[in-house]
Parts: structure tokens; sequence; C-alpha cells
């Protein structure tokens, strides 16, 4: 068995990198496509339908394989320090991989709206830390133009290579079932990883890795839906906070990949969302985070548009342990407090 050499070298001849891009790795990638057969057993079709566990990667989240590649080109090109805004999983990537690379990391967060998990990861791995007054997209904007104006790289998915890293995450969805799935159902927020995941399939359709490409179907959640209305939203708001984002950067690939692929955006309720995570977890033994769960509450919710046979795979983009607060205050169910520590208490307790 040979081990997994982290994403940039598994797909080097489909990255942009050369024999002297100083590779800065965590192994990231290779993350399980798992089989959700109780979720699949609740569309009333023959369907298959398979989760991309990504947040197995190294920082929880997706965002790893964008990062490797954004801080590996940085450090090639002489970067000293990089920055992004974030709702909390990039600034987690970010950190960790400009630390390892021997770069400083500032990340700009909306004060207030980060998962716990994501600001302790952030901090532990030497991120300096900004907390805003305002939402994502106004850090966006403020971290944009101080990458214009100052000595820092610019990591946030606006990065081209941040896409092109993201863009693994299909490859290894085709390289696991044989070929590209019917539809890929995946959350969206600042529009990267749709984008990502829809430049992948093509590049892997056109090197005959696969003969079909899926569908796009991008799900957004309602207080945060600009894609789906078709408009900014001023003051977005979802619990689903790491896609609270009102304004996508690449909001226009994201239409791109969505037309091309005859796919579609839709939104999802954060009861949609939360029902979705519980189900993830209770009935398939996978903690995801809130935001993750909008791309399974999506595909059960237009899940009458799925064609009978159909192969679904449904992106999960962040571990559950990044946003503990959540999955306690959402949960329907509870503990068991101020048991005696005698054998008969607990037995009885059990209801024996
Ligand atoms: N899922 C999770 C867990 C995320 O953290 C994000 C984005 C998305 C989905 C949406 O991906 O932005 O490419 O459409 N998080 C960013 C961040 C914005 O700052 O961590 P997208």
């Amino acid at each position: 068995l040979k081990s997994w050499p982290g994403l940039i070298e598994a797909y080097r001849p489909y990255l942009p990198v050369t024999s002297d891009t100083p590779v800065v790795t965590l192994l990231e990638g290779n993350t399980p496509l798992i089989p959700v057969p109780a979720i699949a057993s609740r569309i009333g079709r023959q369907v298959r339908v398979f989760v991309k566990y990504d947040g197995l990667n190294p920082t929880g989240s997706f965002k790893d394989r964008g990062m490797t590649l954004a801080i590996s080109k940085a450090k090639e090109a002489g970067a000293k320090a990089v920055i992004c805004a974030s709702t909390g999983n990039t600034s987690a990537a970010a950190a960790a991989y400009a630390r390892r690379g021997g770069m400083r990391a500032f990340v700009l967060i909306p004060d207030g709206y980060v998962a716990l998990g994501k600001l302790a990861q952030a901090l532990l791995y030497g991120a300096e830390v900004l907390a805003i007054k305002g939402n994502f997209d106004d850090a966006l904007k403020i971290v944009r133009d101080m990458a214009q104006s100052y000595p820092v790289t610019l990591v946030n998915s606006v990065n081209p290579f941040r896409l092109e890293g993201q863009k693994t995450g299909a490859f290894e969805v085709v390289d696991a079932l044989g070929n590209a799935p019917d539809w890929l159902c995946i959350p969206v927020g600042n529009a990267g990883n749709i984008t990502a995941y829809w430049m992948g399939f093509c590049q892997y359709h056109q090197e005959g890795k696969c003969d079909r490409l899926p569908k796009m179907m991008g799900f957004q959640a309602a207080g945060a839906a600009p894609i789906v209305t078709g408009k900014p939203v001023a003051h977005p708001d979802t619990l689903a906070t790491a896609i609270r984002i009102g304004n996508p950067a690449s909001w226009e690939k994201a239409i791109a990949a969505q037309q091309a692929s005859q796919g579609a955006f839709n939104a999802v309720t954060d009861e949609e969302i939360l029902a979705a995570y519980r189900l993830l977890a209770s009935e398939e033994g996978i903690f995801c985070e809130p935001a993750s769960a909008a791309s399974v509450a999506g595909m059960l919710k237009v899940q009458d548009q799925i064609p009978n046979g159909a192969t679904v795979v449904c992106v999960l983009t962040g571990n559950g342990l990044k946003d503990p607060d959540t999955a306690i205050k959402h949960c329907e169910n509870q503990f068991k407090n101020g048991v005696e520590p005698v054998l008969s208490a607990v037995a009885e307790v059990m209801g024996f």
C-alpha cells in the first residue's frame, strides 16, 4: 500500500506547479466518498447517493485543497505574509498552511459569526486574527484592497490557485466512481467551490477520465441566497455561518457552471439544513457542519427531479466538530445527568 502524498503530488500533471514550486502540504485530499443508504432510501426511486466527506481534511474542511496550492505558489513567489477574509474555515486553512510554509497569516472575520472550533484553530495555528464589525462581504472588500496596496498575498478563492487546488475534489469523485455522477450537490457561499468542482469535471472529461458531466446543483441558505434571488443580500442571515455571504465573489463563474451543466440553484431554510444535519449524524454516522448539510438538505428538497437510476454526490465541505455550539443547541437528543454511580441506577435509567 503506497501512502498518499498529498494532492499536489497526486495530481501534479493537472496543476500549475513546476519542479521549482516548494510544496507546502499537510497531505490533504483523498477524502472518502461514503455511500449514504439511509438517506437514499428516503428518495422514492432507485438512486445511489454518496457524500464526499471533505471534513476529513487536515484542518477539517475542503479549504485545504485550495490552500496547499495557494500557499505553495505564494511561497514560490517569495511572499512573507498572506491575508484572507473568512467565515472561519478559510482562516483555519490559511493559518495552518501559511505557518507551515513560514509565513504570517492575517485573517479578517465577521465579529460574532465564526464557529468556535474555527476560531480556536486560527488562533492556535498562529494567525493574526482581526474580528471586524461587519460581515464577510465587508471583510473581503478590505482584504482585496489590502492585497493591492501592501505586501500581502490574498488567499481567498479569488486567488486562482485556490480554485485550481479545489478542483481536485472533482477528480477524486471521478476516480472513486469510475465516472462523473449524474448530480453534484454542493453548498454555495462565495461560490468558489462550485466553480472549482466544475473546472475539475470539465478537465477530467477533456482528458477522457469520464464520459459525462454532472448537473451542478448549488444550494444556498434561504437567508443568504443572492444567486437564487438574483440580487446581492445586504444583511445575509443563517445559522450556517460558513455560508453567511450576501455578494459572492465567483457569482458569474458559478452561474456559468450551472448553465453549462444544466444544473440549478436553490435555497434551503435553516430548518431544512438542521434536519439534514441531524439525519446525516443520527442515521449515517456522519458529523458535518451545518453549511455542509445544505447539500443534502437541497438534494432532499428537489428529489423529485432526480432521474431514476441516478448517481448523486453531495459534498460535505466541513467537519461537524468545527461548530459544537450548533450541535448541542439544535440536537433533539439529550444526555441524562445526575445518574448515581451504581449498576442498578444505570440499568434503571436505561429502562432494563
Ligand atoms: N461549506 C463550508 C463549510 C464553507 O466553509 C464554505 C465557505 C462553503 C461551504 C461555501 O464554499 O464559498 O466556495 O461557495 N467558507 C468560506 C470561508 C467563505 O471563509 O471559510 P464557497
